[in-house]
């Protein structure tokens, strides 16, 4: 597991971009629980951490897709495949992430 960030530095309803082994990937504070999902979205490869976070999903700052931020799932269009996620633990007030994904990132073409 990765040190990555502060428990405190994620607000509730809020996402921080951190970096875990060269990968981007963002934290989501939903209701107090951590999440951690790739932070690029697999449309057109925009931040997802400059985005919006209604309950457990994350809406992309660019077109609007949403994603799960629990299982990586896209949800709605413009974007059809998945994120990979993260395991996440909070220990001693920081946030730890496991930096294997859940499955490889299928991004597009530049
Ligand atoms: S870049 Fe995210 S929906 Fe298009």
């Amino acid at each position: 597991m990765i040190d990555v960030a502060g428990y405190n530095e994620v607000r509730r309803g809020e996402t921080l971009g951190v970096d875990v082994q060269g990968a981007p990937v963002a934290l989501v504070n939903v209701d107090g629980t951590i999440y951690a999902i790739h932070d690029t979205c697999t449309h057109a490869r925009e931040s997802l951490s400059g985005g919006w976070v209604e309950e457990d999903r994350i809406e992309c700052p660019r077109h609007g897709a949403f994603f799960s931020v629990v299982t990586g799932e896209a949800l709605t269009p413009p974007a059809s495949q998945p994120l990979p996620t993260f395991a996440v633990e909070v220990r001693g007030g920081r946030v730890l992430v496991d930096p294997q994904p859940s499955h490889p990132h299928p991004l597009p073409e530049k």
